[in-house]
């Protein structure tokens, strides 16, 4: 492609080490779309006849149809999707083939195939995580009351409901969702035209070719166009969000399906065995998500780091961008439908996390708001139910069962219908305000969310 100034051919190791179609083939549908918008403007400016633009374009399908068949002659040797393609379209329709990269440079052909194909990666992501929300919704419906000991610093804190603890992550998956749209949203600007730095003396219709392509605009600085990969970074941000909430749902799974909390189990299409203790289910799904979760921030720092020192406008460093993209997009695609699949099959041991969730000491904070009720300042009320609870770990005896005069001892406050916060029914009803694992807010919130998720566009 460059033959014109060089009279040695490049090194093998160079070709090796420089090449990136083993990887960037998979931006082909775009960069032959990319193609064929960008010949179309060339008819326009009267650069190419319409029987030029037919062979283009019949040749760029052809091409396409092969691809699709994996039945294309990739070469190392070209070293990238562009050249693969724009040299075996030469070879196939000679001459027409050779005017296609007029007023074009694989700088911003690149940055066009590369926001072509986060567009369409987001889309489709965005349905992977409506799928994600979906499993929580049946499985929040199927549990919608029941009752789970709710942690904070991993210590037992308030009593929650496994319906509100499944919809917490609804919430996460939503912003994630929103999140990747504005990403899209930004990302569908069309850098064709900039060339290689500074545009070109033959000016095509950008507006033109960026209609064709479904871009919402054209990018206005050419230099920013090429050097640009913001997108790239803001999407392996979101992407690496969406494995933090999924890892987290992984560790609350995990240590649900312990012995020691013993709140649920995993079916057994979604665990695996030991190969030498017989009595082992592990969690690996939760784990691995845990685990791959590290890839999705290492993709991220990989690209950010890759692009921080470098000088305006492209530099070869910027081929390094792709392998993480595509990594994180497999990476997350295949968490979200399998996270989804087992979800499914989570099922709610009901006794044991009634039997943690009966520790009256959950309600101690109830206790403090019934005195807050009498009249008593709140760090006050704090203070005696501290001291009740003092005295109920020291005498063995449950919080709900101390004596009236022991209450007594510690405040005048505490009348007889003191022990009545400890009804766990009714310590749900009285969280009424929006936001809180009342009964009637949850099935609202679930009414809401399948609302949303009937209607989900992406
Ligand atoms: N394969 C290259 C990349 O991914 C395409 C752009 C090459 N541009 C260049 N001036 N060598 O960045």
């Amino acid at each position: 492609m460059w033959k014109g100034r060089f009279s040695q051919p490049t090194a093998d190791l160079l070709l090796r080490y420089g090449e990136s179609i083993s990887y960037d083939w998979r931006l082909y549908r775009h960069d032959i779309a990319g193609s064929i918008a960008h010949a179309r403007a060339q008819v326009k400016a009267g650069l190419l006849t319409e029987a030029e633009f037919d062979a283009i374009e019949s040749g760029l399908k052809g091409i396409l149809a092969d691809i699709e068949a994996g039945e294309f002659p990739w070469s190392q040797e070209l070293e990238d999707v562009h050249m693969n393609i724009e040299s075996e379209l030469t070879r196939r329709i000679g001459a027409p083939g050779a005017k296609l990269h007029t007023a074009r440079s694989r700088n911003d052909q690149v940055a066009t195939d590369t926001r072509l194909y986060c567009r369409d990666a987001i889309t489709q992501i965005v349905s992977k995580i409506r799928g994600m929300q979906k499993a929580l919704l049946r499985k929040a419906s199927q549990y919608a009351n029941d009752m789970i000991p709710g942690y904070t610093h991993l210590q037992r804190a308030q009593p929650v409901t496994l319906g509100h603890h499944l919809l917490a992550y609804m919430e996460m998956f939503d912003r994630d969702i929103s999140r990747l749209r504005q990403c899209r949203d930004r990302l569908n600007i069309s850098p064709l035209g900039s060339g290689a730095i500074a545009g070109s003396t033959i000016c095509l219709d950008r507006k033109q070719i960026a209609d064709e392509l479904g871009f919402r605009d054209i990018s206005q600085n050419s230099m920013d166009a090429i050097a640009d990969r913001d997108y790239i970074m803001e999407m392996l941000f979101d992407l690496a969000l969406v494995g933090t909430h999924l890892s987290r749902l992984s560790e609350d799974m995990i240590l649900w399906c312990t012995s020691e909390f013993g709140f649920a189990t995993l079916d057994d299409a979604h665990t695996t065995g030991s190969s030498l203790m017989p009595q082992k289910k592990n969690p690996d799904i939760c784990e691995l998500t845990r685990g791959k979760t590290g890839r999705l921030y290492g993709n991220l720092t990989a690209v950010m780091v890759a692009v921080k020192g470098l000088p305006m406008t492209y530099n070869r460093d910027l081929q390094e961008d792709k392998e993480p993209l595509f990594d994180s997009i497999d990476t997350i695609e295949l968490a979200l439908d399998i996270n989804a699949e087992m979800l499914d099959g989570l099922v709610l041991n009901r006794e044991r996390a009634m039997e943690a969730v009966a520790d009256p000491l959950l309600l101690a904070t109830d206790l403090a708001d019934y005195l807050v009720r009498q009249g008593i300042p709140f760090r006050q009320a704090h203070e005696c139910v501290g001291k009740a609870v003092a005295l109920s770990v020291a005498t063995s005896t449950p919080l709900n069962q101390l004596t009236d005069e022991q209450f007594a001892s510690i405040s005048p406050a505490f009348g007889p219908d003191a022990r009545e916060v400890f009804h766990l029914d009714r310590a749900f009803a009285m969280r009424t305000n929006p936001g809180a694992p009342n009964p009637d807010n949850t099935a609202r919130r679930l009414a809401y969310w399948s609302q949303i998720l009937e209607h989900a566009e992406d």
